[in-house]
């Protein structure tokens, strides 16, 4: 019998990767490695792998003489959840998990198949980049691998968790996908890393500084999750998958729930503050509405003046849009509205309802912002919502000011069911401001008792909901306690609600 192709002695070397003393440095590192990882995310003996095998054609180099089975990357199907799956696993033991061609057909191959069978993809990433032995074919590779990226858009969720290094263009993989997961501590993404940086432009940065898991949450957004361990980050994928459906084809899973669709929390009803200044906490708001424990929320940690979450009414998948008065009074920023307009365009993509609660002043003053683009950025989450054909349904819980009021899921954009609560103030803008415009001649003083007056009329003529609904802009209003079941019931409504946009190639968002 030859060796060389001994069925069980390949098995055996193939689940080796890069040998016992790299996963043993891997392990050092705190890491698992790319198979140990694949069972931890994956149901318990769920997993068959294809392209045990494959190995690289490179002869650059001396790689001839390096040839290691699986080529660096682990790829396969499974399930999560008792659901489909095809995952790829970079294995950081093999070449630093960088990409050669062959590593990057195994990924292609998955994805492809993935894409025709209407299954998710999960791809854990832990590499080294491009494999520079292999020069312009791995380039090729990274390439084939965003385009499908890109086809699979839309039509298959694609969730990237980043466990290791990935800089350069390899980033453009995840920055693609759906979902990126950061881990603290080892997950670091970057175009160009600190050594570069520090010839190029003289700037003195570490890893973690220019790229780790809390930058990426806070500051660029990048990340749509961090995490504190790997456990957590497969922990919280097979918590993700339970609002998201197969495909764009088919609906959310329904998740049976004992909270029952009457709750009705009457403290709600008093909980606006009377003063339109004060803050108050929206994710209170939405623990009290929505299934109990069963908010995700997603970007946590970036644009706080927005939240951006999962949840479920009586078992039924949403996603929720809310002002966040706690931080800048809830306007909506360039940060806010980028990040609401991806949600926004996720859930449409995937058949999940998205309920918005609006309290919002307007948009948010000043030069930075104007400068940076608030126009075009706005104008993202305006085009967001426009061209969605999900159920949309809009409580507004105070101020719906401006612009603002428009772009926030509003009637005239397609709302299916918008409601408010009687705090609900819907005007141009703030009584203060419009007093300082329509009598600007008159107002001198601005705490003048006439000034004072002027604004208390203009307050109680526009700063209601009452007008708006006389006009059939908001359907109706209701007791914030009734939140929850009136959710329910719009929902239970819209549930085969059917629209859709002009036939086009593609529309052209406000990039
Ligand atoms: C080939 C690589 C590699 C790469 C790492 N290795 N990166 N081999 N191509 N890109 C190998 C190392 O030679 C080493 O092999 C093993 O992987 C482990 O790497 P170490 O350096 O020992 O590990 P560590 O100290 O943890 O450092 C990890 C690292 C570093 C930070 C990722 O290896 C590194 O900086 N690598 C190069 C990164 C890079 O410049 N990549 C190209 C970027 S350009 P041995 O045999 O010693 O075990 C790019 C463009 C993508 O990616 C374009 C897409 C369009």
């Amino acid at each position: 019998n030859n060796m060389k192709y001994n069925f069980e002695l390949l098995h055996k070397k193939a689940l080796e990767g890069g040998g016992k003393e790299k996963i043993q440095k891997q392990h050092d590192l705190g890491k698992l490695t790319a198979r140990e990882r694949v069972d931890c995310l994956l149901d318990r003996n769920s997993f068959d792998e294809i392209d045990k095998f494959v190995v690289h054609n490179s002869s650059n180099f001396g790689l001839q003489k390096r040839k290691v089975l699986g080529d660096g990357v682990v790829t396969g199907f499974g399930k999560v959840n008792g659901r489909n799956i095809a995952v790829f696993s970079q294995d950081f033991t093999v070449f630093g998990g960088s990409l050669g061609y062959m590593h990057a057909q195994k990924i292609c191959k998955i994805m492809d198949c993935a894409l025709k069978s209407g299954v998710p993809v999960i791809g854990l990433n832990d590499s080294g980049g491009a494999r520079i032995q292999e020069g312009v074919e791995s380039l090729g590779g990274y390439a084939e691998i965003f385009l499908r990226n890109t086809l699979c858009s839309g039509v298959i969720p694609q969730i990237s968790i980043i466990l290791g290094p990935c800089a350069g263009g390899a980033v453009y993989s995840p920055a693609i996908t759906d979902f990126t997961i950061l881990v603290d501590g080892i997950s670091y993404m970057f175009v160009t890393g600190p050594a570069v940086l520090k010839e190029v432009t003289h700037e003195q940065i570490d890893f973690e500084g220019l790229g780790g898991s809390r930058v990426h949450a806070e500051k660029s957004g990048v990340a749509s999750f961090r995490v504190s361990s790997e456990q957590e980050a497969f922990e919280l994928v097979r918590k993700l998958i339970e609002y998201i459906p197969q495909n764009n084809t088919q609906e959310p899973p329904f998740i049976p729930t004992t909270d029952i669709p009457e709750r009705a929390d009457k403290f709600l009803d008093s909980f606006i503050p009377g003063d339109p200044s004060k803050p108050y906490d929206m994710y209170i708001v939405l623990q009290t509405v929505f299934d109990k424990d069963s908010l995700l929320e997603v970007h946590q940690d970036y644009a706080k003046n927005i939240l951006t979450c999962f949840g479920r009414l009586n078992g039924r998948s949403c996603g929720i849009v809310a002002q966040q008065p706690k931080y800048l009074a809830g306007c909506l920023d360039i940060d806010s509205s980028v990040k609401a307009a991806r949600f926004v365009r996720f859930c449409d993509a995937f058949n999940i309802p998205v309920i918005t609660f609006v309290d919002v002043p307007g948009f948010l003053p000043g030069v930075n912002q104007e400068h940076g683009g608030i126009i075009k950025h706005g104008a993202k989450l305006l085009y967001a919502y426009c061209e969605a054909t999900i159920p949309k349904i809009t409580i507004i819980t105070r101020k719906a000011y401006g612009g603002a009021y428009d772009v926030m899921s509003s009637k005239h954009i397609r709302g299916d069911v918008n409601l408010a609560w009687p705090t609900a103030e819907i005007a141009v803008m703030g009584p203060e401001g419009a007093v300082n415009i329509i009598f600007k001649n008159l107002v001198r003083d601005k705490n003048s008792k006439m000034v004072k007056k002027l604004v208390q009329d203009y307050r109680e003529k526009f700063s209601n909901p009452y007008i708006a609904a006389e006009k059939g802009y908001v359907d109706d209003i209701i007791k914030p306690s009734e939140t929850r079941l009136r959710l329910i019931k719009a929902l239970d409504f819209l549930k085969d609600k059917r629209d859709s946009n002009p036939p086009r190639k593609h529309g052209n968002i406000p990039l």
